[in-house]
């Protein structure tokens, strides 16, 4: 044979296929205890590879990952993929007791999956008890090779994780709160970066902050993560726009602002061009609550962004903060959000809809003899308070085991009352471990409804498994007989967790076709705790890849 017809033959069969299908990439998580110093009050904490947020996982479209995650702490762990699809490969979700049993002490698992259709900023984190307050990492999912943004090039990437610090432990702080029936302790700092930045009183010394450098007229892509626990975050750089091109590794219409909202769980991705004078720019991450019944953290996490010319010596640049109950930027920077919906990205919204569900969110007063007030604070959908299992819900479905789940979550409310009102009489919720079945591909819109049972809060629900649509929220009660004629069916903006508005209500369409079992909660930790979560059992299909995949070998026992 000639030897460029060999060339061929090796270009076709071992090049080729190599540059169109993605590569397999290793990770090895070692979940580790670490004396932690550079915030207040040093504390031991649990982390990844001993660090704080912890490693950033690279892969591209098409890739599979295998994380090997080894636990070397006392506690029970599990690492959940927020926002990867896991395309019938539900056993490598990571919710405790929803798709798998803890990594036990001294135990590993390698959880394997593939990136499929996605491409943009996701977030890793533990998914048990409160442990992903320091669990936690950025994902960055790079295009195809060869397939470049659908915006100009930036000159550099820069992971921004924002979180929260607690100076005492968080799971002493949560088990508190249950044993007295209250709210529990807000947290001490905002972070970005592992960093509260020098004035938030919670520094180990005035240098510290996470600090960007840039090139003046350079452009940056800032991939943000809002890794909080509880609190739904603003962010700004002083004196600079932010032009949005991503959310939730799903692309969207490009919209330049100057604050942006991000809620536990969602990412955000932006363009930020150094297109002021040299110098040093404030960047803050603030709280936003809008219920003045709710008591969040109030201190704001600051980083700098620094250009190359400056003195470093130079005054920073401040920003006026965005006010704490600030609806209206909040509803400003969420209306703005629209799928980019190109022939490349279409936004596929289901345009009929074959299971019409109605879910109320919030919370709810159960007796409670042993604790402060005679009763405890809980939280529920469609007045369901949900109860964990022992066994994994997913293991309980492929078994076919009994008694640890039933099927008759309700669709709707079982009793209609004025949502947004003052609430009913009877605040008490049932307790069940209830799922709501699907079939495979049945095309879905779910209403979430927040209640003024309490009080009206905006929670951060978010859909493991799936990216939805949000096709339409307004303020006060759903109305099936108008509110469906303002829907977006074009371009609605596509994610896996978006707020519901306090005293409103949010609507969201998706298609039930990834079999398994997978959990919808609001993303507040302190509302999934207190039960404000379910989950939906999507059965098998008949065609190829469209059955959940057996359970690997090395899956935790409970
Ligand atoms: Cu980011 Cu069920 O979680």
């Amino acid at each position: 044979m000639e030897p460029c017809s060999w060339r061929a033959l090796i270009l076709v069969f071992f090049l080729l296929p190599l540059l169109t299908q993605g590569r397999t990439r290793h990770y090895k998580f070692n979940v580790v205890a670490k004396n932690f110093t550079r915030l207040c009050s040093p504390k031991s904490i649990i982390t990844v590879n001993g660090r704080f947020p912890g490693p950033t996982l690279y892969a591209r479209e098409g890739d599979t990952v295998i994380v090997k995650v080894a636990n070397h702490v006392q506690e029970n762990v599990t690492i959940h993929w927020h926002g990867v699809r896991q395309l019938t490969t539900g056993w490598a979700d990571g919710p405790a007791y929803v798709t798998q049993c803890p990594i036990q002490p001294g135990q590993n698992y390698a959880y394997n999956f593939t990136l499929t259709g996605q491409r943009g900023t996701l977030l890793w984190h533990a998914h048990i008890m409160w442990q992903r307050a320091t669990v936690h990492g950025a994902i960055v999912i790079l295009p195809k090779r060869g397939v470049p943004y659908p915006f100009p090039a930036p000159h550099k990437e820069v992971v921004l994780v924002l979180a929260e610090w607690w100076k005492s432990d968080v799971e002493a702080v949560i088990n508190e709160a249950l044993q007295s029936g209250l709210g529990p302790n807000v947290s001490d700092a905002h972070t970005i970066n592992g960093h509260a930045g020098p004035t938030s009183g919670c520094a180990s010394s005035a240098r510290d902050g996470f600090t960007l450098r840039v090139d003046q007229r350079k452009t940056y892509l800032l991939r943000i993560i809002n890794a909080a626990l509880n609190d739904d975050l603003f962010f700004k750089v002083a004196g600079h726009l932010m032009t949005v091109v991503e959310v939730d590794a799903t692309y969207t219409k490009p919209f330049t602002i100057d604050t942006l909202l991000i809620a536990p769980g969602q990412t955000t991705n932006v363009l930020l061009t150094a297109d002021q004078g040299a110098g040093r720019y404030l960047v803050t991450a603030s709280p936003f609550m809008d219920s003045p019944l709710v008591a969040v953290d109030n201190s704001t996490g600051t980083a700098t962004v620094q250009y190359t010319d400056a003195v470093s010596t130079s005054a920073i640049a401040t920003t006026k903060l965005p006010p704490r109950n600030s609806t209206s930027l909040a509803s400003q920077f969420i209306d703005s959000l629209r799928s980019l919906n190109s022939k490349q990205y279409p936004a596929n919204v289901p345009s009929t809809v074959d299971h019409s569900l109605l879910f109320t969110v919030g919370l709810g007063v159960n007796p409670c003899p042993a604790c402060t007030n005679g009763s405890r604070v809980v939280a529920a959908m469609n007045n369901v308070t949900f109860m964990m299992p022992t066994t994994a819900l997913l293991q309980a479905h492929y078994f076919n085991m009994s008694g640890v789940f039933t099927n008759d979550f309700p669709g709707q409310p079982l009793i209609a009352f004025n949502y947004t009102g003052s609430g009913p009489n009877n605040t008490q919720t049932m307790n069940g471990t209830r799922l709501y079945r699907l079939p495979y591909n049945a095309s879905v819109q779910l209403v979430l409804q927040d209640t003024g049972i309490i009080g009206p809060e905006s929670h951060p629900i978010h859909l493991h498994g799936y990216n939805f649509f949000v096709v339409g929220r307004g303020v006060g009660n759903y109305d099936p007989a108008t509110s469906p004629s303002k829907f977006n069916l074009v371009d609605p903006i596509e994610r896996n967790t978006m707020a519901v508005p306090a005293a409103g209500w949010t609507a969201i369409r998706f298609r039930a076709d990834n079999p398994g079992v997978w959990f919808l909660h609001c993303h507040f930790e302190v509302h999934t705790t207190w039960g404000l979560k379910m989950a939906f059992v999507v059965e098998d299909g008949k065609g190829p890849n469209e059955s959940l995949q057996p359970p690997p070998k090395d899956l935790p026992a409970c």
